[in-house]
């Protein structure tokens, strides 16, 4: 038994004079530690689905349970509109359970080409292309856009996803949402490669922060570089519509490409990547996720284009997830908590030690709140956390429960103002 305790996931990231199989041994071991002190926060079981509460297979005692469920990116919670269900359900009937091949060879419908039209006019855009998973989208769109002699321009704090698409690329980073980092970085690539772009997530998924999109799109353009933005968490929240970070600012048709999934408040799964006509035909034909991957299942494709319906007719939806966020940040901050910087239905409270962040999590979890455990290597050690997030049918009730299992828990394990409201940056 390996104590867990001494361990983070990245130890066994690779681990010298052990093969493949002798390391996955070691890892079971670890896991093994972790369940046995109730510490296992991840792949707990959902026996309903995403909605404010979930029934969940209890990994210790092996019952069912009822739980406020803090942990989900449905944000609207469209997963379980009737709307989105009925529309999934027709086209199931209509096409049939997938596309049956991939977009260039056959297996582009004509609910996908309505997809793409529906994705390019909400968010402003001539063109959309659709994958069917963010991840791919990210990794996809960016390894086709971006080549030897060019240079992504990245916000340190960036998702996996664009990390992973940059891999052929040169890349640069800047200190996250910092202005000056990024004009110092942007003079220093300005003559070196061919085409710079700087890549942004609208909002951040682990922070719950909103990028400078105006003043990025001003100083990118101004150093002849090109903006591209991941709008996954910002699609459906943020803006007088939901239409995202552009929207937000105001600079709708002046962000060069924008990316997104349909995987958080749109949900269901999949992603997208919105812009010129021509650099979207140019992803058709040279994105590998794309060109190699059997297209978006007919049913989500259907549900997608009613979700963002939804969102445009039903902006009550969308109030009622902003009058959530504003209560439960009100009162998280009065109770001490450090919530970072978030600003959208993203909660962290920074913890700064693992250990503690897993003990909380079973805490919460043995009364019944669902909350995701965020530690190193995933943010560094000093920032490690949980993380919740907030639906717009949260009632009261749900989130006063939360707050007062935090307020305990916060004077039990003595967090509350745990570290003074930094988030993530390089030295
Ligand atoms: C900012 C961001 N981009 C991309 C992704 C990948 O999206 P998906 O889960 O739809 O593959 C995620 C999420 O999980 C994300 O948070």
């Amino acid at each position: 038994m390996i104590d867990f305790t001494q361990y983070s996931l990245a130890d066994f990231y690779d681990i010298a004079d052990l093969d493949m199989l002798q390391r996955a041994k070691a890892f079971h071991e670890y896991l093994k530690d972790i369940h046995k002190n109730h510490h296992t926060h991840y792949r707990r079981v959902s026996l309903s689905g995403s909605g404010p509460t979930m029934r969940v297979a209890d990994p210790y005692t092996g019952k069912e349970k009822e739980m406020i469920y803090m942990a989900s990116n449905d944000y609207l919670n469209l997963t379980k509109h009737p709307k989105t269900i009925e529309a999934g359900k027709k086209a199931l009937e209509k096409y049939g359970s997938g596309a049956g091949s991939v977009p260039l060879l056959g297996g582009t419908l004509d609910i996908h080409i309505a997809l793409e039209k529906k994705v390019a006019a909400f968010k402003g855009c001539e063109s959309a292309i659709i994958y069917t998973n963010g991840f791919g989208s990210n990794v996809g769109s960016i390894s086709a856009l971006l080549r030897e002699g060019d240079v992504a321009v990245l916000d340190m704090l960036v998702h996996a996803s664009i990390i992973d698409g940059c891999k052929g690329t040169h890349v640069e980073h800047f200190r996250h949402n910092n202005m000056k980092s990024l004009e110092k970085v942007l003079q220093k690539c300005q003559k070196k490669y061919r085409t710079k772009m700087v890549i942004i997530d609208g909002v951040y998924s682990m922070d719950g922060d909103i990028c400078k999109l105006d003043k990025i799109v001003e100083i990118a353009h101004h150093y002849g570089a090109y903006v591209m933005v991941d709008e996954a968490h910002a699609t459906g929240v943020i803006g007088q519509k939901g239409r995202g970070t552009p929207e937000y600012f105001n600079i709708e048709g002046k962000v060069d490409i924008v990316a997104g999934t349909f995987s958080k408040a749109l949900g269901t799964v999949g992603g997208f990547v919105a812009g010129r006509k021509e650099i979207i035909e140019y992803l058709q034909y040279y994105s590998r996720p794309y060109m190699f991957s059997t297209a978006q299942t007919p049913q989500t494709a259907a549900s997608l284009i009613e979700a963002m319906n939804i969102i445009e007719n039903e902006p009550v939806l969308r109030k009622n997830l902003w009058d959530n966020i504003r209560y439960f940040r009100k009162n998280l901050l009065s109770l001490g908590f450090n919530l970072g910087n978030s600003e959208t239905a993203i909660f962290p409270i920074i913890i700064g030690d693992d250990v503690k962040v897993r003990e909380l999590c079973r805490e919460l979890h043995e009364a019944d709140i669902y909350v995701n455990a965020v530690q190193y290597p995933a943010v560094s050690r000093r920032l490690s956390r949980i993380r919740m997030s907030l639906m717009c049918n949260h009632t009261r009730q749900h989130l006063d429960t939360v707050l007062n299992a935090l307020e305990h828990l916060g004077k039990k394990y003595n967090i509350m103002k745990a570290s003074k409201g930094e988030t993530a940056d390089i030295a």
